[in-house]
């Protein structure tokens, strides 16, 4: 499997490309609308297909990549189910998993940042890669004061779905604002503040309840825009339309990007 992980670093969200070497098909993990040129000359560069974008929940933080990855590659829009968009392609659940070439990835319906998110588990010859979206954090895990959040059901979703995987699963985080960039569900179970060294279900809700976190600054455009794959609202400010700029032209109007890279 091929494997990268890239950064947005305004919203400090990770996108992860997996690729298969055997048929060329990749997927993209909660790709953003401001990084999608350089996402697809990293799949290109490494004689990969931009073949799907995946998400993980409707984002808050940031406006997704998905519908300007297709508008540029024709990759299709694959998203939980149970968020029921109209614009996407395909959707996934849980326990039924979903093959990238000859990678699987495992949907884990785990809820409490929004009602609907999803984490990935991909399993490799020689290890267990969790891609936790904003469920679980290094040392952190994602707010449950927005959306619909809800602090009690996130510590079920980790307990349930994340704790009970091996120790050693590697834990790859839906954004880190330090910089770091892996962890292990072993290390979590430990060290995380919030949730580690058996924190009780209480204790946790209290932590997640009086956090006084800031106003997400983009959510009164993300959630909507979001909801429609990465469709910038009239209400982005003008400051954050840069990337909206291509996303509406038709696919075969296009010149493929990095097409004289190809020969
Ligand atoms: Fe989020």
């Amino acid at each position: 499997m091929i494997f990268k992980q890239l950064l947005e670093p305004d919203s400090c969200t990770y996108t992860y490309l997996l690729g298969c070497e055997e048929t060329g098909e990749s997927v993209l993990i909660d790709c953003v609308i401001d990084t999608v040129e350089r996402d697809l000359e990293v799949i290109q560069s490494l004689g990969l297909k931009p073949s799907y974008t995946l998400e993980t929940h409707i984002h808050a933080d940031h406006l997704t990549g998905a519908r300007k990855m297709k508008a540029l590659a024709a990759s299709q829009i694959v998203v939980p189910s149970m968020d029921r968009l109209d614009c996407a392609d395909l959707g996934v659940e849980e326990g039924q998993p979903f093959k990238v070439g000859n990678i699987e990835l495992h949907p884990l319906f785990t809820p409490g940042h929004t009602s609907t998110h999803h984490a990935y588990l991909v399993k490799s010859d020689t290890h267990t890669l969790l891609f936790s979206g904003d469920a679980l954090l290094i040392e952190a895990c994602g707010r449950t004061d927005f959306q619909s959040g809800d602090p009690a059901t996130l510590y079920q979703s980790i307990h349930e779905k994340f704790f009970t995987l091996d120790d050693e699963t590697l834990v790859y985080p839906g954004h880190d604002y330090e910089g770091r960039q892996i962890t292990t569900i072993g290390q979590e179970k430990q060290r995380n503040p919030r949730l580690g060294n058996n924190k009780s279900k209480e204790a946790f809700i209290h932590i997640m309840n009086t956090m006084n976190l800031p106003y997400p600054r983009k959510i009164d455009f993300a959630v909507p825009g979001n909801t429609q794959c990465g469709l910038c609202p009239d209400n982005v400010p003008e400051a954050f339309r840069g990337p909206c700029d291509l996303q509406e032209v038709p696919h075969e109007e296009r010149v493929p990007a990095m097409q004289g890279d190809q020969g």
